[in-house]
């Protein structure tokens, strides 16, 4: 993650002071990013831990480092929900199913924390909505 902030800030820096100066200050730019690692922390913890079902069985168990997630392919038809969908509802199927747990709702800190490190681990993977 520490390497991430700084080709983050880094980034921010080349784009220039011009564009980004205005909006966001240096202090801003770090603050958010450390909000944002936080969070992604936190959904790592839950992914290991085994608190989000019944039967304390893990994500990681099934997908290690958020393997087989594919949140790039997201919203798209999911054959488990019969319709095109979000990736928290797959979140939600996978407590429901494999940990017998009750779903999250969708703006739950701790879902939110769950895709936040979902999507951590596949950065720079190129969007592909609807993709199988
Ligand atoms: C016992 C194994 C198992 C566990 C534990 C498990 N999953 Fe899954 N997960 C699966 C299976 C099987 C699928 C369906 C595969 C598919 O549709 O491609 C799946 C699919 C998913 C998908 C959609 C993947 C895709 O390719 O679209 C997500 C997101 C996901 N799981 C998240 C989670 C989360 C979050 C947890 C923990 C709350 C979890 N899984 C726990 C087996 C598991």
């Amino acid at each position: 993650m520490r390497r991430f902030t700084t080709v983050l800030a880094l980034g921010f820096a080349l784009v220039g002071q011009s564009a980004l100066a205005d909006e966001f200050t240096r202090a801003d730019v770090d603050r958010y990013q450390k909000a944002f690692e936080t969070v992604a922390a936190d959904g790592r913890a839950l992914w290991t831990s085994g608190a989000l079902g019944t039967n304390g069985v893990a994500c990681a168990q099934c997908h290690p480092n958020a393997a087989n997630t594919h949140p790039e392919t997201y919203p798209k038809f999911q054959k488990q929900l019969g319709r095109v969908a979000q990736l928290f509802e797959m979140v939600n199927w996978c407590i429901r199913n494999p940990l017998q747990g009750a779903n999250l709702a969708a703006d739950d800190p701790k879902m939110t924390a769950l895709l936040s490190y979902i999507t951590f681990e596949r950065r720079g993977v190129k969007l592909s909505p609807g993709a199988h």
